[in-house]
């Protein structure tokens, strides 16, 4: 973590402080957001063998049925507690690599090799099995019914489309605190000076924010910088200064939907979405499409990618407390931070954020 010199004390409270755990008041509710959906891994990580993930605080194992199916299950097998995911699949079951007992995708167990009997299976032999999907080339998980289905992001599903992914960006903050610094405009000449920001024009735009149910909307037109020799990735077309229009969709508690345009035929769509690892711990997903650039080689906007969230990611990791508080005094708004008191607000009203002083059973 870079320049840790503002951390003032030392010793277990102080450590305690640091991590945010100690900080009493408004933070994003995890027990809540079980019943959510969230993107927990990219197609590509799980394959033949299970995967490994952490939502929430709960150790997750992901792996496919015989067509290719998303299954997401408690990593805890419930004889010894062994993690599934260092075993194995066979057909529609996975197979602890402790003793072999065979669950299948409902999370039942349905052989225990030890028995004279493997199949005589105790009822309550199984582990919590989840809802689980695959979209827009990511695995998306809801620990309970999701009170609210995936946005839609028809441009990452047409074939005239180019689509790139990047990440995941594994930070030690909260997901919300990687969603305000995607969401912020105030820092872009600061943070991303000649990448997604003028220094010489850091003042932020004119932008209203519409909360409906749980999506907020706003759009934005603001100066950017040129296109680099480095990272030719944006489509605007020689304007002076170049002039950026942007329509956000936040969509709580952590994804985002951009559409970006300059004027012409050339369009860009992120979509951003931060997984809830832990109360302090989260991991971004960007899947990128245009309509223009087709040749150019995916690394370009990968490694734009990984330079723009590295810059962010010293920032955000000094940010204490770790975690959002939601309390609208908590911190300082100013008139353009429009979007950061519209998400507060609104993840209050939706029960998304509470008053978390009280220690609560999942060990925030
Ligand atoms: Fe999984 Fe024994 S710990 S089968
Ligand atoms: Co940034």
């Amino acid at each position: 973590m870079a320049g840790s010199g503002h951390v003032p004390a030392t010793g277990d409270a102080a450590a305690g402080w640091r991590q945010g755990v100690t900080a009493p008041g408004v933070y994003a509710d995890l027990q809540a957001q079980r019943a959510c959906w969230h993107p927990v891994a990219y197609s590509g990580e799980v394959g033949d063998t299970p995967a490994h993930a952490e939502l929430l605080g709960e150790s997750l194992v992901l792996w496919r049925g015989p067509g290719g199916e998303p299954r997401a299950m408690s990593d805890l097998c419930v004889h010894r507690g062994t993690a599934l995911s260092l075993g194995r699949v066979s057909g529609d079951e996975i197979v602890c690599p402790y003793h072999g007992w065979r669950y299948g995708a409902d999370g039942r167990c349905v052989a225990i090799p030890q028995l004279e009997d493997p199949a005589r299976v105790p009822a309550q032999a199984r582990v919590p099995a989840f809802k689980v999907q695959e979209r827009y080339g990511l695995i998306w998980v809801a620990l309970q019914e999701a009170r609210w289905p995936l946005p839609e992001v028809p441009e990452l599903e047409d074939d005239s489309w180019a689509v790139v992914s990047a990440g995941p960006y594994r930070w030690q903050s909260d997901a919300a605190r990687q969603v305000e610094n995607f969401t912020d405009f105030g820092h872009f000449p600061w943070v991303h000076p000649g990448l997604l920001g003028d220094p010489a024009r850091p003042v932020v735009p004119r932008h209203e924010v519409r909360t409906d149910g749980h999506v907020l909307r706003y759009s934005i037109v603001r100066p950017e910088a040129a296109n680099t020799d480095d990272f030719p990735v944006f489509g605007n077309e020689q304007a002076t200064p170049p002039e950026r229009r942007s329509r956000y969709e936040l969509h709580l508690p952590y994804t985002i939907t951009l559409r970006l345009d300059w004027g012409g035929q050339r369009g860009m769509v992120y979509l951003f979405a931060a997984q809830p690892v832990a109360a302090n711990r989260c991991a971004g997903y960007v899947v990128i499409g245009r309509n223009y650039n087709f040749g150019q080689s995916d690394q370009v906007i990968q490694e734009f990618e990984n330079t723009i969230f590295g810059q962010d990611q010293v920032v955000v990791e000094s940010q204490r407390p770790d975690r959002v508080p939601f309390d609208l005094a908590a911190e300082l708004h100013l008139k353009f931070d429009a979007v950061a008191v519209a998400y507060r607000k609104a993840m209050r009203a939706l029960g998304l954020a509470a008053d978390l002083s009280c220690p609560d059973p999942i060990g925030q």
